[in-house]
């Protein structure tokens, strides 16, 4: 089966980065730097500083753990950001839950349903060349099932040499034990996007999905409702977001499927999700920031995010390919796909990565080079991953594009 490339995106609308940026106040700080490594996170709006600004210095209380009223508020500030987070995904609020980030939904919802749900000869499908964080957790609850005496099979599908996931390989794996498969969205390295309702396809109605998004969510238009999955995991601060904050959504059909797994204040083993899995004081001003961010993003529209960052890509990919001793790793580079999300990887032979982005960095071109949390260390690992976002330009791609030239 040949993997589909879905990246071809609508093109030509682009956004006004002079504006964009001036929202963003390390732009202004640093006007010579050139971020280009927004898949391990984002700079901040102005909007997104100054709510946890405002929250430290004129209402800095826990939530809702007593009657006055800055305790009140952050109670309901909390409830507000969850209600925009949801709109943002068109979810429902109810069905989030806030994490620490998306390592901590994925662990969650690894060991909140996994210890509950899995049996002897039950299978785990995932892919070794996905982020750690979404493939360690089914490792872990397999060998803590195991020291339980229940044999749970971790069962591995591959990428394509195109860069996405190779069809054929989930095939092959997928059985009548089959209980979950995890994947990611939109991949971290090769940045393509998967292709879900195909994988829905191979797998049947009845295994869960655990879909990562932390790569998709704040770079595409995501519409829940329009994918079948089971569970969706991202972090907030690869979306504009404070760091520490994260969302796990849980279809409502799976809420009864999860077992807690820690408890302490603020916990009411009701049937809400909130109430059972968010233990302890919570990340209150990240939680916050998570609105005016989805706020800048709706604003600013993900399609025309989604445009713009699909147009850089394509920029930056006409003018990589030519380049002497360049390699593209899977993902548009070799796919030859005419667009984009932001993210390609690709490394010289001349030269290391590792030199490169040193170099580089003199210049203050921040990029990514080497470990790049692939759970499988290997192939992958020595390219150098360019990963761009709205605040990114044409000007930006040329500069990038010279300093690679001079030196290589
Ligand atoms: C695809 C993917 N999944 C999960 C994570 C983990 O995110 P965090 O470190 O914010 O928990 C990342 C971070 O780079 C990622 O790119």
């Amino acid at each position: 089966m040949t993997p589909v490339c879905t990246i071809e995106k609508a093109s030509g609308i682009g956004l006004n980065t002079e504006f964009v940026r001036e929202l963003f106040p390390v732009f202004s700080q640093e006007p010579d730097l050139i971020f280009f490594d927004n898949a391990a996170t984002t700079q901040k709006p102005q909007s997104v500083i100054e709510a946890m600004n405002r929250f430290y210095t004129s209402s800095c209380a826990n939530a809702g753990r007593a009657s006055y009223r800055w305790s009140t508020q952050a109670a309901n500030a909390i409830e507000e950001s969850r209600k925009s987070i949801a709109a943002f995904l068109n979810a429902a609020s109810e069905d989030l839950v806030f994490t620490s980030g998306a390592t901590d939904s994925l662990n969650l919802l690894a060991l909140s349903w996994g210890l509950k749900n899995l049996q002897e000869g039950d299978e785990i499908l995932l892919c070794p060349q996905d982020h750690k964080s979404a493939v360690l957790p089914w490792y872990n609850v397999a060998a803590i099932l195991k020291d339980r005496g229940i044999n749970v099979t971790i069962k591995e599908f591959a990428i394509h040499e195109v860069g996405d996931y190779d069809l054929k390989t989930i095939k092959e794996a997928v059985s009548d034990r089959t209980r979950l498969i995890a994947m990611s969205h939109i991949h971290h390295v090769f940045g393509l996007d998967m292709e879900v309702p195909e994988i829905r396809q191979i797998v049947g109605p009845n295994v869960a999905i655990s879909l990562d998004a932390s790569q998709s969510m704040g770079h595409i238009p995501f519409d829940i409702s329009q994918l079948d999955v089971d569970f969706v995991s991202f972090s907030g601060h690869k979306m504009f977001a404070a760091n520490g904050v994260g969302v796990l959504w849980v279809k409502p059909s799976r809420q009864n499927e999860l077992q807690t797994i820690r408890t302490g204040g603020g916990v009411n083993l009701t049937n809400t999700l909130r109430a059972t899995f968010e233990a302890g004081t919570p990340n209150i001003p990240a939680i916050i920031s998570l609105k005016p961010a989805v706020e800048f993003l709706s604003a600013l529209g993900m399609d025309k995010v989604e445009a713009h960052v699909s147009e850089l890509t394509k920029k930056l990919y006409a003018g990589l390919k030519d380049l002497p001793g360049l390699e593209f790793a899977p993902g548009p580079g070799v796919c030859g796909c005419p667009g984009g999300n932001g993210i390609i990887a690709f490394r010289f032979e001349q030269v290391s990565s590792s030199d490169l982005s040193f170099l580089l960095d003199s210049e203050n071109i921040f990029i990514r080079a080497n470990d790049h949390c692939l759970a499988k260390r290997g192939e992958g690992d020595d390219f150098m991953r360019a990963s761009l976002h709205l605040y990114n330009s044409a000007d930006e791609i040329d500069q990038f594009l010279a300093v690679l030239s001079e030196n290589i």
